[in-house]
C-alpha cells in the first residue's frame, strides 16, 4: 500500500552522493554547521522566556529546567545524528522517516515540522519586530503601533475559559514582514552567503551572552532568591498555588524548551555539507552543548541579580543589566538580540525550505516547487513560496496563537525520530551507519519518553491546536499528496 511505501535507503545514499547541476551545493564545513546550530538556537527563548519561566514556574531552579530540556534535546540529538549521518540528504527527519516508517509517517513528520520551522520563524519574526521597536524607541524613533502589530490577538476569556480573536486596531506587522523578506532573499542567493551572514551574527550574539555572564557573575547574590513565598531563599522555591516546586521545574522545562529549538535544523542541511557523515553529529551535538552551558550560566546569573518574582517582563536580560548597574550595556544587548533573532529566523527558514524541497521532489507537494536554481544552486522556488507564506503569517499572526505550538510540534518530531531510529535498527540492521547512537535501546526510548513528558507539560489548548493541524495535514495527504506521490513514483520507475 502506498501509505507504507518506503524509500530505498540505497537510493537515498546514491542521491546524497550525487553532485553537479540540479543538486544543492556542498559547501558547509563542520564549523559552519556548528554556527548554523547556534544560529538557530540562541534567540527569543533565552532573551525573553527565561524571565517568565523563573517568575511563574521555577524561580532560581529554572537552571534545572534548562538542564532537563537539554537532556531531552541531547537524547533526540543523538538519534538525529545517526539518522543524518546514515542518510545525509536534504529534509532531515522527513526523508529519514520515508525510508524507515513509510510515506504516511513521512508526511506526518514533514507536516509537523512546519510547526517547528515555519511557525517557529513566524514566532521569532514577531519577537524580532518587538525588539526592533524597543531598540529604536531608545533613540527616540517611534514605529506606529498600527504598522508594528498584528490586527488580531488571540486571548483567553478568564470568565468563560474560552479563547477567541479580538481586534487590536492595528493593520499589519510590517517590521516582522520585512525581516522575513530580507532573510528569504538571502536564502535564495546562496547557502554560502547565508552561512557567512549567520556566522557573523552568531559571533556577535555569543559575545553578548558571554559578556552578560562574565559581568554578571560578580553581582550574583543568593539573597536575591528570597521572596514573599520563599522566605528561606531556597534554590527550589516551595510549591505555591500550583506554581514552583518540582512540578514548576518541569513546567518551566516545557517553556524553556523553545530556547533549544533549532539545533536539529543542522540535519536539514545534510546535502549541503561537505562531509555529512562526520560533521552532522558535530554540528548538532556541538552547538547544543555550547548553548546548554551558556543557558545554564545565563539563568543562574539572571536569577542571581534580580529576585525572580520581578522577572516576568518582556526584556528580562535588560532588567538584569539594570540590576548590575551597567546601563551602557543595555543598547548593545538589545542590538545583539535583534541580530541574534535574525539568525534564528534564517536557520529556521533554511530548515523549512529544505524539508519542503524534499517533499516536493517526492510529489507530496507540487513537483514544480522542487527545482534547484541553475545559478545559485539553491531551491529558489520553494524558498520564495515559503518566504511569502511566512511573511504574510508574520504580518498577521497573533503571537498568542503560535508560540507554544512550535514547541509541541518540535517535541512530537523528536519523539518520532527517536522511534524511527530504533525501527531502522530492526528493519535494516546492516545499513552502514557512520555514527551510531550509543546505547540506542536506552537512549531511543528515553528520548521519546522525555519528549512526550515535556509535551504533557504544555497547556491543553496547545494540544488541541496540534491535533487540528495534524488533521488538516491528513486531509491534504489523502486528497492530494498520496495520489501525486504515487504518480511521481510511477514516473520515476518508468524512467529507470
Ligand atoms: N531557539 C530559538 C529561539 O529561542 C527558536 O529563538
Amino acid at each position: 500500500m502506498s501509505l507504507f511505501a518506503r524509500k530505498s535507503i540505497a537510493a537515498l545514499q546514491t542521491e546524497a552522493a550525487s553532485t553537479g547541476e540540479g543538486t544543492l551545493k556542498r559547501s558547509l564545513s563542520a564549523t559552519n554547521l556548528v554556527m548554523i546550530g547556534i544560529g538557530g538556537i540562541i534567540g527569543a527563548g533565552i532573551f525573553v522566556l527565561t524571565g517568565h519561566a523563573a517568575a511563574t514556574h521555577a524561580g532560581p531552579a529554572v537552571v534545572l529546567s534548562f538542564v532537563i530540556s537539554a537532556i531531552t534535546c541531547a537524547l533526540a540529538g543523538l538519534c538525529y545524528s545517526e539518522m543524518a549521518a546514515a542518510v545525509p540528504v536534504s529534509g532531515s527527519a522527513y526523508t529519514y522517516s520515508y525510508a524507515t516508517l513509510g510515506e504516511l509517517m513521512a508526511w506526518i513528520i514533514g507536516w509537523d515540522l512546519v510547526l517547528e520551522y515555519g511557525v517557529g520563524a513566524v514566532t521569532v519574526a514577531v519577537g524580532w519586530a518587538g525588539y526592533l521597536k524597543g531598540f529604536l524607541e531608545g533613540f527616540g524613533i517611534q514605529i506606529a503601533n498600527a504598522y508594528s502589530s498584528a490586527p488580531f490577538d488571540w486571548v483567553m476569556d478568564k470568565a468563560t475559559h474560552t479563547e477567541h480573536f479580538v481586534s487590536t486596531g492595528a493593520v499589519v506587522n510590517l517590521p516582522a514582514m520585512l525581516v522575513v523578506a530580507i532573510v528569504t532573499a538571502l536564502l535564495v542567493v546562496g547557502i554560502e552567503a547565508s552561512a557567512k551572514v549567520n556566522a557573523a551574527f552568531v559571533v556577535l550574539k555569543v559575545t553578548i551572552v558571554v559578556l552578560f555572564i562574565v559581568l554578571g557573575l560578580g553581582h550574583v547574590l543568593h539573597s536575591n532568591w528570597v521572596t514573599v513565598h520563599n522566605p528561606q531563599g531556597l534554590f527550589i522555591p516551595p510549591p505555591h498555588e500550583g506554581h514552583f516546586g518540582w512540578d514548576g521545574i518541569i513546567r518551566a522545562s516545557g517553556v524553556v524548551f523553545f530556547a533549544y529549538i533549532g539545533f536539529d535544523a543542522v540535519s536539514t542541511a545534510a546535502q549541503e555539507s561537505k562531509n555529512p557523515q562526520r560533521d552532522m553529529p558535530i554540528g548538532m551535538l556541538g552547538s547544543l552543548a555550547i548553548c546548554t552551558v551558556l543557558y545554564i550560566l545565563v539563568a543562574y546569573v539572571l536569577t542571581g541579580v534580580v529576585p525572580y518574582d520581578q522577572l516576568n517582563v518582556a526584556q528580562p536580560i535588560a532588567k538584569g543589566i539594570d540590576a548590575m548597574g551597567l546601563p551602557w550595556l543595555a543598547p548593545f544587548i538589545k542590538f545583539g538580540a535583534i541580530l541574534g533573532l535574525s539568525s534564528v529566523i534564517l536557520v529556521l527558514m533554511l530548515g523549512q525550505t529544505r524539508v519542503f524541497f524534499s517533499m516536493s521532489k517526492d510529489g507530496l507537494l507540487p513537483v514544480s516547487f522542487g527545482k534547484v536554481h541553475p545559478k545559485f544552486r539553491t531551491p529558489a522556488r520553494i524558498t520564495l513560496v515559503t518566504g511569502m507564506a511566512i511573511m504574510v503569517a508574520a504580518g498577521l499572526a497573533p503571537i498568542g496563537l503560535v508560540g507554544e505550538l512550535c514547541s509541541i510540534g518540535t517535541l512530537f518530531a523528536f519523539a518520532l525520530v527517536c522511534l524511527g531510529v530504533m525501527a531502522l535498527r530492526v528493519l535494516d540492521p546492516n545499513l552502514h551507519r557512520p555514527f551510531r547512537t550509543p546505547f540506542i535501546w536506552v537512549v531511543g526510548p528515553a528520548g521519546a519518553a522525555a519528549s512526550f513528558y515535556l509535551m504533557l507539560a504544555l497547556p491543553a489548548d496547545t494540544w488541541i491546536r496540534l491535533i487540528v493541524w495534524m488533521a488538516i495535514g491528513l486531509v491534504i495527504y489523502f486528497v492530494y499528496g498520496r495520489r501525486n506521490a504515487a504518480r511521481v513514483r510511477a514516473e520515476s520507475e518508468r524512467a529507470k
